[in-house]
């Protein structure tokens, strides 16, 4: 019997052959029937699913104003039956009673808007500089229009909301904004922003080396109204630096692990700095990426904050 344990056997004889490098596929481009050719079968297969579900949604909504219309129409049919069965004195009554909830109404909005306001004036100020319409597509003003909806809707359902102004909206992406009802009652819309207060803007971009550890109650923090998907490299801070005006990102890597990009989109930035009033940089960031971006808080941060997610359910590109 040998007195070599098995263990001794010479290491070598038990290696498996090396393997040999796989080159990693390289993406072929795709023609699709109608002749437009895409980088790969997966950018064609994920452009037809983008347009499928955009398509969905537009016959979920075309149908739900439908259903809305018809309703609307069915309750002035009932009311105008009962009206043409009043006595006078029965018509008198129901305007007096008309008149007094208007006057209530009026009423009840002029104090929430002078509450909004003053609520607003002890916060910071949000701009969205949309003076990049020429240098964008079509396709990318409407997903433009579509986050600053998104971002005066979000504002409008806040207890403390920002005063958020719009300036030089103007082509396509203000068409997409006017659909919008009571447009633009209710927005701070300006044309350009040759009037600001330079010494209290902030200009965000990615971009900046100088990072933004805190929110000033004072400031004007302004974001670029640009949907580009990083193809309009620079332009943020160009902007900045032809206006003279301080720049800053966000503090992404500070706070998060993360490894997608940290050039944001419009409404995103946007909710980030409302909601950065309440809770931590990590909770404000995470709260409000979408879960595709498989962001983690860096240790010790990110235990207190809510769950906001419902806000964000839009993930728009940037
Ligand atoms: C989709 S990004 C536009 C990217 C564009 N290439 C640029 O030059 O800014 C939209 C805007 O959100 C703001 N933004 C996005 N990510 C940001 C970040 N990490 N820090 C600060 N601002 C950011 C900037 O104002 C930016 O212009």
């Amino acid at each position: 019997m040998s007195s070599k344990s098995p263990s001794k056997i010479p290491h070598q004889s038990h290696r498996p052959p090396p393997k040999a490098k796989i080159a990693p596929p390289v993406a072929k481009p795709y023609t699709d029937t109608d002749g437009t050719i895409y980088p790969s079968k997966k950018a064609w297969k994920k452009s037809v699913k983008d347009a499928t579900y955009e398509l969905q949604k537009m016959v979920k909504r075309k149908k739900e104003k439908e259903e809305k219309r018809e309703r609307r129409e069915e309750r002035e049919r009932v009311e105008k039956e009962e009206m043409e069965k009043e006595t006078e004195e029965e018509r008198r009554g129901r305007e007096e009673r008309q008149l007094t909830a208007q006057k209530d109404r009026q009423k009840k909005i002029a104090t929430q808007k002078a509450d909004r306001l003053l609520k607003a004036s002890s916060t910071f100020k949000i701009t969205i500089d949309c003076s990049f319409e020429t240098s964008m597509v079509s396709k990318e003003r409407l997903s433009l229009s579509k986050q600053i909806i998104h971002c005066h809707a979000y504002n409008k359902r806040q207890v403390n909301p920002v005063r958020l102004d719009v300036v030089g909206l103007e082509g396509e992406s203000r068409r997409g904004v006017e659909k919008m009802d009571g447009f633009p009652g209710s927005w701070g819309l300006f044309e350009d922003l040759t009037s600001i207060d330079k010494e209290g803007a902030v200009y965000l971009t990615a971009d900046s080396e100088n990072v933004i550890e805190e929110l000033d109650p004072t400031k004007n923090y302004i974001i670029g109204g640009i949907v580009d998907r990083n193809r309009l490299k620079n332009f943020a801070i160009d902007r900045a630096k032809a206006l003279h005006v301080e720049h800053g990102r966000l503090p992404i890597n500070e706070h998060l692990e993360m490894t997608a990009t940290k050039v944001l989109t419009v409404n995103h930035v946007f909710e980030i700095l409302c909601r950065r009033r309440d809770v931590g940089w990590g909770d404000a960031l995470l709260n409000t990426l979408p879960e595709r971006k498989k962001a983690v808080c860096v240790e010790g941060e990110g235990e207190g904050g809510e769950d906001f997610k419902e806000d964000s359910k839009e993930d728009f590109k940037t």
